[in-house]
């Protein structure tokens, strides 16, 4: 059994090592894709509070495709360059959404949705997949996240 218990009082970047820390626990040693981003986006959603969706969107033959996930059912297809994923994945650089409704082009895939923080991951330079993590509140997700979910993406590139 996997048991990982972050003290609530750990300052966030503190928090974030201890999560890349077990991520990599998780996955180490373990080639299967599917099993590790399975893992990860359950310790995602066990560790992070206030989300309504965490998962993955890999590249699939120049589009976003549903990877594992927790949540509800989503959007299964995504082009590059579209909805707050596709502009992670087509500029390869981190979305920080405060408030989805303001986003040109947001993709809805569940309404409770208010803010977003999409991270891509990157394996020898090229974008491989995204990191989606959404919440119900605005402003959920600050640099500090950003920060965070950005080292987990650079921990797991080569096992996802
Ligand atoms: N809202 C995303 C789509 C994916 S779901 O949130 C799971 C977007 O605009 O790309």
């Amino acid at each position: 059994m996997f048991d990982f218990r972050p003290d609530p009082d750990t300052p966030k970047p503190e928090a974030y090592r201890q999560l890349v820390d077990a991520a990599e626990a998780l996955t180490s040693g373990e080639p299967d894709a599917v099993a590790n981003m399975a893992n990860v986006a359950a310790l995602l959603w066990d560790f992070l509070p206030d989300l309504n969706w965490a998962g993955f969107y890999r590249v699939v033959e120049g589009e976003l495709v549903l990877g594992p996930f927790m949540g509800r059912p989503a959007c299964i297809r995504i082009p590059i360059g579209q909805g707050v994923c596709g502009k992670a994945a087509g500029d390869a650089q981190t979305q920080l959404v405060e408030d989805v409704h303001s986003f040109p082009g947001h993709i809805a895939c569940d309404s409770v949705t208010n803010s977003e923080l999409v991270v891509p991951v990157r394996r020898n330079g090229e974008v491989v997949a995204v990191i989606d993590l959404d919440s119900p509140s605005r402003a959920r997700f600050d640099p500090d996240d950003a920060a965070g979910i950005e080292a987990l993406s650079a921990a797991i590139a080569d096992r996802i």
